[in-house]
Formats: structure tokens, C-alpha cells, sequence
């Protein structure tokens, strides 16, 4: 594994997999400080998108970077477009980073969570964004 296989694989353990467990139970805590109801549906439409998105990253995209790098070609077709939705859904992230914000400020230390995973969220897809995507793309031809 090497340059941004190896980054990937930094990004799940450091990111996706602590994700996956803040993700419940941030939820839990907003339900116990009394989240609005649209608080509680902007952080699951969140936990929905990103439940798909690690999966596509760790089961499609990231395997396909380790195949391109050695010069192999990824059995995954459609990969271009696939690159083009994980970009769309980072957006995605981004509006929902914006609308839950302000109103988890007034949640104490419930909301103060929240935005703790907003916050690595933000860190996460910006490596994403400057050291993995582009080196997919441009292994792809793009
Ligand atoms: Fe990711
Ligand atoms: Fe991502």
C-alpha cells in the first residue's frame, strides 16, 4: 500500500470507524437533552448519508485506489460517476453541517458533541478532498 492507499486506510481507522460509533451516540444524547424534532431529523438525514457514503469509500473507491496504484485496472465499473456522487454528497454534508450548527448551540453539552463530529466530519473529507479523490480521478484518466 503506498501514498494515498495509504492515507485511506489512516482515514478509516481514524475517521470512519470513530463515526460510526459517535454517530448513535450523539444521537442518544440529543434525544436525552431534548432535541428539537428537526434537530434530531437533520442528524439522521446526516447519519443517512454518511452510512452509504463509507460504505461506497470503503468498499468500491478505496480498494479501486489501491488497484489503480499498482498499475491494475479496478473491476468496479462506473467509477468516474461514483467519484461524482461521493463529491455531491460531501455538499451534501456541508449543507447539513450549516443547518444543524447554529441549532446545536443551544443544546449544552449534547450539542457541544455534535459539533465535535461535525468538526472531524470537516478534517475527515477535507483529506478526502486534497489527498485521496484527486489521485482516484487522476488514475482514472479524468
Ligand atoms: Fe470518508
Ligand atoms: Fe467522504
Amino acid at each position: 500500500m503506498s501514498g494515498a492507499s495509504a492515507r485511506a486506510a489512516e482515514v478509516v481507522a481514524a475517521h470512519h470507524e470513530p463515526l460510526r460509533r459517535w454517530l448513535p451516540e450523539v444521537e442518544a444524547g440529543l434525544v436525552a437533552a431534548g432535541a428539537r424534532r428537526e434537530v434530531l431529523s437533520q442528524w439522521r438525514r446526516l447519519a443517512g448519508v454518511l452510512e452509504h457514503h463509507l460504505m461506497k469509500e470503503e468498499v468500491v473507491v478505496f480498494p479501486s485506489l489501491g488497484l489503480l496504484e499498482r498499475g491494475l485496472e479496478p473491476s468496479h465499473p462506473g467509477l468516474e460517476r461514483l467519484m461524482a456522487e461521493l463529491d455531491r454528497e460531501h455538499r451534501d454534508i456541508d449543507r447539513l453541517d450549516a443547518t444543524l450548527r447554529p441549532m446545536l448551540a443551544e443544546l449544552g453539552e449534547a450539542g457541544q458533541s455534535a459539533v465535535g463530529v461535525l468538526d472531524d466530519l470537516r478534517v475527515h473529507a477535507a483529506i478526502e478532498e486534497a489527498e485521496i479523490f484527486p489521485v482516484v480521478v487522476r488514475l482514472l484518466g479524468g
